[in-house]
């Protein structure tokens, strides 16, 4: 660091010079984020001093966040759960299997504990395994790419602090039977986490009906992400639990703050994207929500039938905006859309090529994204 600052103007050149670095969202079919909603956008900025890690300061923004957990409860089949607003998907699975596990130790005392999870989950749950010295045990999937209930069934033990089910998996957008784990969870009274940071947006407002949530008895706790498909602002997630006394087995003492206890896992938090949420979720309503999957969902349709007619096959039917295509070569492939702009990525068991179609995607890109592809395999 400089002894003197730069002026104003030089910062803003520099600013503008990493900005152009930068890659502007339309041509990226690879990431589950977007452009936020410009609601959210003025929301975060009129709150972006908040922190809710000290929230008797920003009342006004703790009603925001509590709104919010009311909404995104309702969405999920339970008005009264309670939960926070995290930073993301991984904060509200770290948190989801935290409380799990606390709540096994005053039943067992310290001891080696595992969680069981489907092969399809994300990467956060090994973050969680070593954070928490438990062990994850992967459980198979079937032909369709959902968790093999059987197995997660042979994998739980006395020792197991929670078993996960995925809906809307990230690679592959597949949801787990969540039904059939509950009923394993409750048969084996274990703590059923769901896992719906990108699907718990979409899944609601797709025409077929899925139960996915806490309509289901058995499902303790969902993470639900308003900074994919919500539109919102990063850092976005919410976590919510079935149970107040699953959010009290994360309460952390806070002698010097404006509360007593912290739930949190990280202390000083931004108020501005749970102000951004709560924008967001007023404006559009289920209604605005609905018509955003809706338009992901038929360029979803437009791109899979795209790729048919040039040959190209889906590794499974599209549950929601999340297209895996079996392709030859699919590094190679990948490799020469992306020096035609396109950003997509691959997925690993079974490999594919992956596009998410999030609500930056156009008609137009859409069409021109398929020119490429079908160029980009040899067959113009
Ligand atoms: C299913 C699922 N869970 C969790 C995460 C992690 O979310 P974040 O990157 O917001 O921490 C992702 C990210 O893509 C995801 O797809």
């Amino acid at each position: 660091m400089e002894e003197r600052g730069l002026s104003a103007e030089e910062v803003e050149l520099l600013l503008e010079e990493k900005k152009r670095k930068d890659l502007r969202y339309e041509r990226i079919f690879s990431s589950m984020c977007t452009y936020p909603h410009e609601i959210a956008i003025r929301a975060h900025m009129k709150f972006i001093e908040a922190n809710l890690g000290d929230y008797g300061l920003f009342p006004g923004t703790k009603e925001m966040e509590s709104e919010v957990v009311r909404m995104l409860g309702s969405l999920l089949g339970k008005e009264d759960a309670v939960g926070y607003v995290t930073t993301g998907g991984t904060e509200s699975n770290i948190q989801a299997i935290r409380a799990a596990r606390n709540l096994k130790r005053k039943e067992l005392g310290n001891a080696t504990f595992n969680i069981v999870v489907p092969e399809s989950a994300h990467f956060s749950f090994d973050k969680i395994a070593d954070l928490l010295s438990l062990e994850v045990r992967k459980a198979r999937l079937d032909d369709e790419l959902r968790v093999d209930v059987g197995a997660v069934g042979e994998l739980t033990d006395k020792r197991t602090v929670a078993i996960v089910g995925i809906a809307g998996t990230t690679e592959f957008g597949q949801i787990d039977p969540i039904e059939e784990l509950a009923e394993l969870a409750l048969e084996k009274s274990v703590f059923l986490h769901v896992d719906a940071a990108f699907g718990g947006f979409v899944i609601p407002f797709l025409e077929r009906r899925y139960k996915f949530d806490f309509s289901v008895e058995g499902v303790s706790a969902i993470s639900i992400d308003p900074h994919k498909m919500g539109m919102s602002t990063i850092p976005a997630g919410c976590l919510l639990f079935r149970r107040r006394e699953h959010l009290e087995a994360l309460a952390v003492e806070t002698p010097y703050l404006t509360t007593k206890a912290q739930y949190s896992l990280v202390g000083t938090r931004s108020g501005a994207a749970a102000a951004a949420t709560f924008a967001v979720l007023k404006l559009l309503g289920r209604e605005g929500l609905r018509k955003v999957v809706g338009e992901c969902m038929r360029l979803t349709k437009l791109i899979v039938e795209g790729a048919r007619k040039l040959g190209v096959e889906p590794v499974i039917e599209p549950v929601m905006n999340v297209i895996a295509l079996k392709v030859e070569n699919v590094e190679l492939v990948a490799e020469r859309l992306r020096e035609w702009g396109w950003r997509v990525s691959t997925t690993k068991k079974p490999k594919a090529l992956r596009l998410v179609i999030m609500p930056h995607v156009t008609e137009e890109a859409a069409e021109q994204f398929l020119v490429d592809f079908a160029g980009a395999l040899g067959l113009s």
